[in-house]
């Protein structure tokens, strides 16, 4: 899968990880940045993954910050994106089975390496169940327009 990422200091570390853990079962990554661990601002990069994602550059995004929750609120300002902040595996998966989100967040501060991993795996792994959840999708789009 083609998949675009970006963290902010505080997911710097995290991001290597998981750039790894994907390069490693054969996705194609695009690392956006932030390419050090000096403090920069979340927004930055949080658009810059949300815009590869809503052009259809890339399939689905990937965001990592302290607590995940800046680069949410962020790329959840792109029309086209659902970003999903997980803590966990089945909110990985509820997030692309029923929400059709197509950018993860995760905080760094929060969550280990591992459970990253597993978030990540689950959330790429998983289909939109469409059905029932088509609706309450479009009506979120409805709201600013697709
Ligand atoms: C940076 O200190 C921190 O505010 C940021 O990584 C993120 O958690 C914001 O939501």
């Amino acid at each position: 899968m083609k998949l675009s990422i970006g963290s902010d200091h505080a997911g710097y570390d995290l991001k290597k990880e998981i750039i790894s853990f994907l390069q490693s079962k054969g996705h194609d990554v695009i690392d956006y940045g932030v390419k050090s661990p000096e403090s920069v601002d979340y927004p930055d990069f949080a658009l810059t993954v949300a815009d590869s994602v809503a052009t259809k550059k890339y399939e689905l995004g990937i965001l990592i910050c302290g607590t995940g929750t800046g680069m949410a609120i962020t790329a959840n300002k792109v029309r086209g994106i659902r970003a999903a902040n997980c803590l966990t595996s089945e909110m990985a998966e509820l997030a692309r089975s029923h929400n059709n989100a197509n950018v993860l967040c995760m905080g760094a501060r929060l969550i280990d390496s591992e459970n990253a991993k597993a978030i990540t795996e689950k959330f790429i792994a998983t289909n939109f169940e469409a059905g029932r959840h088509e609706l309450r999708v479009l009506k979120i789009h409805s709201l600013t327009g697709l």
